[in-house]
């Protein structure tokens, strides 16, 4: 798996996702989905309530497997992997950053970050260097010891961001990352996740249901009926699928 040159990050061909309900419902969510990412991008998904932006995330991020179609991730097809190999992405490969922040709260700040690497058996020294130095790259200074309630919502993403980049990821899934925070505290963590991608190289796929925030991003995939229906970029709309595509 290639360490963030320009190769393909992630990709999808024809992604079908359903889900089966217990009655023997069958959900169909993603009928072709198609997008494309590489290093240093930093894309919005968009769409609906239900349209299944959170589905593509956790499929992408390894944690919900696919109906059909092709997923590919740094190259390698899912298809050909292992269960072993899918821990490995998710342990090296990428990382998720959610809305709720999802922070252990009995762990500081600085403990909440270093977790991670503790549990692939970092060296305690080498762990707390690396975990100070992503706290400061996010922006986070002084609070290193603060539990997470002693923390702002933004302060606590700033610790969520400082502990997906724990592993040094390719990609990382954002899943409607500033939906807690007001819009001031938003607009700072899309600038923060705008200069992880450039600087460092990192792809990262954010869902956001927040238009202004979206064009902040490099590219916009809408999903709508289960396919990425538009790609916006910032200089042009460009239509990835027919609309008669769509009816079928
Ligand atoms: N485990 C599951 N079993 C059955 N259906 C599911 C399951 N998970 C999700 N769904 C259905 O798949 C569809 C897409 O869900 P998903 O959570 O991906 O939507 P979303 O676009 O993230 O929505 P939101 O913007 O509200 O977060 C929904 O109709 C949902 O009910
Ligand atoms: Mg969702």
């Amino acid at each position: 798996m290639s360490k963030k040159t320009g190769q393909t990050s992630v990709k999808t061909v024809s992604l079908v996702k359903d889900f089966i309900l217990p009655g023997g419902d069958v959900v169909n969510v993603l009928t072709g989905a198609k997008i494309e990412v590489k290093p240093g991008d930093f894309v919005a998904v968009m769409g609906p309530s239900g349209s299944g932006k959170s589905t593509l995330l956790n499929i992408l991020a390894t944690l919900e497997p696919l109906t059909s179609g092709d997923v590919f991730i740094g190259g390698v097809n899912l298809k050909d992997t292992t269960y072993k190999d899918q821990l490995e992405i998710r342990r090296t490969y990428s990382s998720l950053v959610f809305q709720s922040f999802a922070l252990i709260p009995y762990l500081t700040a600085l403990e909440n970050v270093k977790l991670p690497m503790k549990l692939r058996k970092v060296p305690e020294e080498e762990a707390e260097q690396k975990a100070m130095q992503h706290l400061e790259s996010v922006g986070l200074y002084g609070r290193l010891n603060h539990l997470p309630e002693e923390l702002s919502g933004g302060e606590q993403q700033r610790v969520a961001i400082a502990r997906a980049l724990a592993h040094d990821p390719q990609i990382i899934y954002a899943d409607e990352p500033t939906g807690n925070l007001d819009t001031h505290i938003g607009k700072e963590i899309i600038q923060l996740f705008k200069s992880l991608a450039k600087e460092q190289n990192i792809a990262i796929i954010m869902v956001t249901h927040d238009s202004e925030s979206a064009q902040q991003t490099d590219r916009i995939y809408i999903l709508q009926k289960g396919k990425v229906l538009i790609e916006k970029t910032k200089s042009s709309t460009k239509k990835t699928e027919k609309k008669e595509d769509l009816k079928k």
